[in-house]
């Protein structure tokens, strides 16, 4: 039997850390959220990272724009949040309406406040070695989640299915950057199973239940749970065939419980980073 990885509890610890140290400020970090639209998924997300921003004392502010805002309208909002010296981290809430180019509203984020890591100057620093502002949400939480449970990185075969800009793609290379050596499986990749098979840490971000079984997986693996999918009865499961790959695997993460609870705590630690970031630059 595995041993469980825990996200509710390591995140719980850095969120004990990050108010201690955010009561002392006399002036508070701040994270300026933006939604478009009403997409029902989106609205619960930005509603949970209010809620867990006012816990810890961090100012955020949560702009709604109508479905039919234009792409211009937009970008004029986010040149304001640019400008102003009141807020240290801008997240614009995905997917953004058709009419909307998603890479021309991240592009127009100021580096110094892309709290996602979404920012081509912040992506490219990752993917060239060197560090950014601050790191994506997820992949970071996840890395915290190996290091906390002192799982090895460096010269480990790490399998990265999925390749997505918030998490695939970026995590790959952060595992690469520690010295692991990665493959990337997507949804065109012939023979997944004896891929995944030779993994040391196998991560799924997919969003497809059961696509983890127990023959995909090598005995003694690391297994991460990325997915975020319902059962037939409506509950929230992974990608991973969760009671079966957990007789194989050495460490699991459930789903809900696992890298869910990571993502937001990410969020809350790069807007304290980006404040401090931004106080440090101001006072030189
Ligand atoms: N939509 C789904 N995940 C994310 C995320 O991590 N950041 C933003 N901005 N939008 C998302």
């Amino acid at each position: 039997m595995a041993n469980l990885i825990e996200g509710k509890i390591v995140s719980k610890k850095i969120y004990e850390n990050l108010s201690d140290e955010i009561l002392f400020l006399e002036k508070k970090p701040s994270l300026a959220v933006i939604i478009v639209g009403d997409d029902p998924a989106s609205k619960i997300y930005v509603n949970l990272k209010k809620k867990k921003a006012q816990e810890l004392g961090i100012k955020s502010m949560v702009v709604e724009m109508p479905q039919d805002t234009s792409e211009q309208a937009l970008l004029e909002k986010i040149d304001e949040l640019n400008k102003a010296p009141d807020i240290n981290a801008i997240l614009v809430q995905l997917p953004l309406p058709k009419q909307i180019h998603t890479r021309k509203v991240i592009e127009k984020i100021n580096p110094l406040k892309d709290v996602d890591c979404f920012h081509p100057y912040n992506t490219g620093q990752i993917a060239s070695g060197n560090k950014p502002y601050v790191y994506p949400c997820t992949p970071m939480g996840i890395v915290r989640l190996l290091e906390y449970y002192d799982i090895k990185i460096e010269g480990k075969h790490a399998v990265v299915i999925g390749r997505s800009n918030i998490v695939g793609r970026p995590l790959a290379q952060m595992l690469l950057n520690r010295d692991a050596t990665v493959t990337i499986c997507h949804s065109r990749t012939h023979n997944l199973a004896e891929i995944t098979s030779q993994a040391d840490i196998l991560i799924s971000a997919v969003g497809k239940r059961n696509l983890v079984t127990k023959d995909m997986v090598k005995q003694g693996a690391v297994v991460i749970d990325v997915g975020m999918n319902r059962t037939e009865e409506g509950k929230l499961c992974g990608d991973v065939d969760f009671w079966q790959v957990e007789q194989k695997a050495s460490f699991i993460t459930p789903v809900p419980g696992g890298v869910g609870p990571m993502t937001i705590c990410s969020l809350m630690k790069n807007t304290f980073d980006l404040y401090n970031l931004q106080e440090k630059l101001q006072n030189k």
